[in-house]
């Protein structure tokens, strides 16, 4: 095991109505807080109404900001921070899935900092990749997560794309930890079952990419991994066939916060080479992250695991089941679970099918070794992954 450090700032609160309590621990950062959601959904499923509600009632003032896509987008971000600073926020509460979780801190960035947010895209043209800026200073955050996939909710990361330029990178910093993540497994009750899926492959890929990737000597993470999987695999299941099943939806948020809290991943060395793939996809199409992930997966396999089929194997044995004779074959198999686990769910897919033409992959390929490699000219993992390596996966 490597040396690390950890840290987990983020408070939690769990379980079913823990929601109301937003007012009263709101109120503990501010009186006047910018409630960030997306465009429909939590409008339709009542829950917006609620956390107002919730606001207001402990006497503070909202200011709406409803406007994040999926895959949030720089411009909205830098339009969300002026409102933000201009209203003086003191406050930010985040009501969605990821994009809008993400949204939030990037606001929380800009309105403190007043630089656009494209300042601090790791990798990017117009992002000072070389020294990026650090982010030292944000509003406080508190998250409300509607959708059981990134893990937003109690990390310090975000993902913006720069439409104008078709850049997807991430921004971090300790400064964006959320104070508060109120983790309430009734709100994902609504997510429709392709978006269900796609956040549990989603989930799977931040446990696999550790594993697969750092040492082989980190015992404690890969029993958490592997622990993590097997609910994530065993609960998706089972959520889309009762999508109001409490049981599987807290197994499955609560998976997906611990899947890249830091904790399973400390001590390897681990790289997120499949997500740096992926980030592109949705950069250029907007596709959903966790399908694209989906879709790459047993390519990037099939790419790699020959250089390190015991660990492919070790996942294999360990999550589902296999036991078939040697490493190589245990690790063909395991490429040939996942799959099988894939189509189960429903998120099977290929570029094609996803409206990604094969000649738009040069470019995509060309963007994910510049932004995910970070000036190394490759991206780091089980392979070093060149331009070349990435277009053989896409392709
Ligand atoms: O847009 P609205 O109206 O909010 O609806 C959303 C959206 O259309 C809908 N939805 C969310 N909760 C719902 C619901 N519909 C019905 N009932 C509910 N309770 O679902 C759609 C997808 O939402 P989105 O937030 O885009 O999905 P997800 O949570 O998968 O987030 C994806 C984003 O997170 C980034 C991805 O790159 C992508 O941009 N990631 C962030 C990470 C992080 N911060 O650590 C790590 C991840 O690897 C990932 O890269
Ligand atoms: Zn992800």
């Amino acid at each position: 095991m490597l040396n690390f450090q950890l840290h987990m700032p983020t408070r939690i609160l769990f379980g079913a109505g823990e929601t109301d309590r937003i007012g009263a621990e709101a109120s503990k950062w501010g009186r006047k807080i910018l409630l960030v959601t997306g465009r429909s959904s939590t409008k339709k499923t009542g829950v917006l109404d609620r956390v107002v509600g919730s606001l207001e009632g402990a006497g503070l003032e909202v200011i709406l900001f409803d406007r994040i896509e999926p895959n949030p987008r720089a411009a909205t971000i830098d339009e969300g921070g002026r409102l933000a600073r201009e209203e003086r926020c003191e406050l930010i509460v985040a009501l969605g899935g990821g994009s809008v979780m993400d949204a939030a801190k990037a606001i929380a960035t800009v309105a403190i900092s007043e630089r656009p947010i494209h300042h601090y895209l790791a990798g990017t043209r117009l992002g000072y990749w070389k020294e990026l800026l650090p982010i030292h200073e944000a509003l406080p955050v508190i998250t409300i997560p509607t959708l059981a996939a990134t893990g937003s909710e109690a990390n310090s990361m975000a993902v913006i794309t720069n439409w104008e330029t078709k850049e997807k990178a991430s921004i971090s910093g300790s400064a964006l930890f959320p104070v508060l993540a109120i983790l309430d497994p009734e709100l994902t009750y609504t997510v429709p079952a392709s978006y269900t899926a796609d956040g549990c492959a989603d989930i799977f890929t931040h446990l696999y990419e550790g594993y697969l990737t750092g040492t082989g000597d980190a015992h404690v993470q890969d029993e958490i991994t592997e622990g993590l999987m097997r609910v994530v695999i065993r609960f998706a299941r089972k959520v889309l066939d009762e999508p109001a099943d409490y049981e599987a939806r807290a197994s499955i948020l609560w998976a997906s916060t611990l899947a890249l809290i830091g904790v399973a991943g400390a001590g390897r060395g681990g790289t997120f080479p499949v997500h740096q793939l992926e980030h592109p996809l949705s950069g250029h199409h907007d596709i959903s992250h966790g399908r694209g992930l989906a879709i790459l997966a047993p390519a990037y396999f099939n790419h790699v695991y020959k250089d390190r089929p015991e660990r492919f194997a070790q996942m294999g044995r360990r999550v589902f089941g296999i036991k078939t004779g040697n490493d190589l074959q245990d690790a063909e198999e395991t490429i040939r679970a996942v799959e099988n686990w894939f189509r189960e769910i429903g998120v099977k897919d290929s570029l094609k099918n996803q409206g990604i033409p094969r000649d738009a992959l040069n470019r995509i390929a060309s963007d994910a070794v510049r932004i995910g490699g970070r000036g190394q000219g490759f991206i780091p993992g089980i392979r070093e992954l060149r331009e070349a390596d990435a277009l053989a996966i896409y392709e």
